[in-house]
């Protein structure tokens, strides 16, 4: 089955990957992550999505379209050079908020229980302030992130690291996770 030849693409997402190859940014996620993230938005109804590490807004765009009109996104990255492309094709979405700020550090000022969905796809939240951004996933909310098969843009010291944090995922007892091979590799995680 081609999976790709099917999915259908936010609208916004040509502009953004034209502005994503001028900019050479080359970690944007790929059409199966988006499609899984979008079907994800759409079981939330009037959801609070958290996504770490805007980018060029790729995800942020297969978010987006998969979210009703009552529903937020917060997207948040370190580096405005990227993340202000995403403002200029999706910033005036009222739905959107484009946080420019370390995600560690955003993480820490956040209660728990606050979102139906976290996308960690940035160190932070990830290999780094995990316990964070699990502390912010509602109960029945998601904890995602992809890039966990391996790739071949991985330095040498990369593949222990993913072992390690997939230990980690797999001693939570607060989680049920499914680990897919879909995509770069995806882990979904739904806080009990
Ligand atoms: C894998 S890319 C994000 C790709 C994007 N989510 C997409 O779907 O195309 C990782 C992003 O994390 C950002 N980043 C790196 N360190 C960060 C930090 N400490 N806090 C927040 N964002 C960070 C980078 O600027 C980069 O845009």
């Amino acid at each position: 089955v081609d999976e790709l030849a099917t999915i259908r693409r936010p609208a916004a997402l040509a502009d953004i990957l034209e502005r994503t190859a001028a900019l050479e940014f080359t970690m944007a996620s790929e059409d199966r992550t988006g499609a899984l993230l979008r079907s994800l938005a759409a079981s939330k109804p009037g959801g609070r999505f958290l996504e770490l590490g805007t980018g060029t807004g790729v995800a942020t765009s297969w978010l987006l379209d998969g979210m009703d009109s009552a529903s937020e996104l917060i997207s948040v990255d370190s580096d405005p050079r990227v993340q202000e492309s995403a403002g200029q094709v999706m910033g005036s979405d009222a739905r959107l908020k484009l946080v420019t700020e370390d995600g560690a550090a955003f993480l820490k000022h956040h209660v728990p229980d606050s979102f139906d969905l976290v996308f960690a796809d940035a160190m932070p939240g990830k290999y780094e302030a995990l316990q964070d951004a699990l502390r912010v996933v509602k109960i029945g909310g998601f904890y995602i992130i992809d890039d966990m098969l391996p790739q071949p843009n991985w330095p040498a010291d990369h593949q222990p690291k993913v072992a390690a944090l997939l230990q980690t995922l797999d001693a939570l007892d607060d989680f049920e996770i499914a680990k897919l091979s879909w995509s770069t590799g995806i882990v979904l995680a739904v806080k009990c």
